[in-house]
């Protein structure tokens, strides 16, 4: 596996390969949310790519970026165990030399509503990191998970909006076994936390119910479903509990396919963000639990 630091470097060992490649992107503290990833891009493509790269810009003033977790020995161990080919691993002065001016916006309601609602400028760092990102591994899929539904929909509109030859792969978001969508961050949860944690996907398969005793549902029953659940749990402050399109981010007023229940709350210090996915044909992606010694931090 290739340790790879620089863009020159990740430019030339890219020239040399032929076959069909996959990025994975991530900010490293690897779960097996990110392992789920690599494991089908490794399955599909001739050559994989992991980029570990805590991107500075899609941090607010105010968020975690000087504490965000990382362990780059266990991450690379990883890596090396999956079969990767490469890990691109940049600094901040590699990616954002003095002098960087040019951002990719995402303008309109997919970003003022949701996650860019509440974290004004995120997905700008997020579009602009990944279009480098891009522009550097020259991937013809890259691999996201289902969790960060808002971003999926972000990046997917980017690839639209300037032709990009890329396809994107979205693999279920993946469950400790209370249910809570894995995430780097859960790290920060204390286990009393964690505990409570399991109100939000008890919230996202109540609002599913209420779907799926008949449809369409009206979308204010699903909200409120939602939080009635949330409100079981005095300590967990949702934030917000909706419906809406997977394309657009619009709110829904009646649930029909496609759509997304979306949570997101503050437990302790970290907010939590979560989803189910009802697709076109009916079925539903309401991610996969697993057993806890398939868990990555063993
Ligand atoms: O999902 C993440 O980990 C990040 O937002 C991403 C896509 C790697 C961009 O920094």
């Amino acid at each position: 596996m290739r340790i790879v630091r620089t863009v020159q470097a990740m430019r030339h060992e890219r020239a040399q390969w032929t076959g069909a490649v996959g990025l994975v992107p991530t900010m490293g503290y690897l779960h097996e949310g990110h392992l789920s990833l690599m494991r089908r891009a490794r399955a599909e493509q001739e050559k994989v790519i992991v980029s570990i790269f805590i991107n500075p810009t899609q941090f607010g003033p105010h968020e975690d970026l000087a504490t965000y977790p990382r362990d780059i020995e266990r991450d690379l161990h990883l890596l090396e165990s999956l079969g990767v080919d490469a890990v691109f691993l940049p600094s901040a002065s590699e990616m954002y030399p003095q002098g960087f001016t040019t951002y990719v916006v995402p303008t309109g309601p997919l970003v003022e509503q949701g996650e860019g609602e509440i974290r004004p400028g995120h997905y700008r760092g997020v579009a602009t990191i990944v279009l480098k990102l891009f522009q550097i591994a020259q991937p013809q899929t890259a691999y996201f998970g289902q969790k960060d539904a808002q971003q999926v929909a972000v990046i997917q509109r980017m690839i639209r909006d300037f032709n990009l030859p890329i396809e994107l792969a979205i693999m279920p978001t993946i469950r400790e076994a209370n249910g809570l969508a894995m995430s780097s961050r859960n790290s920060y949860l204390t286990s009393t936390e964690r505990r409570q944690t399991a109100v939000l996907y008890r919230a996202l398969q109540a609002g599913q119910q209420v779907c799926q005793q008949a449809m369409p549902a009206d979308a204010q029953a699903v909200r409120e479903a939602m939080q009635a659940v949330v409100a079981s749990e005095p300590e967990v402050t949702v934030s917000y509990a909706e419906i809406r399109d997977p394309e657009t981010f619009f709110p829904l007023t009646t649930v029909q396919a496609p759509a997304l229940l979306l949570i997101a709350a503050q437990v302790g210090s970290i907010r939590l963000i979560d989803n189910f996915a009802l697709h076109t044909d009916g079925t539903w992606d309401t991610g996969v639990i697993i057993a806890e010694e398939r868990k990555a931090d063993a």
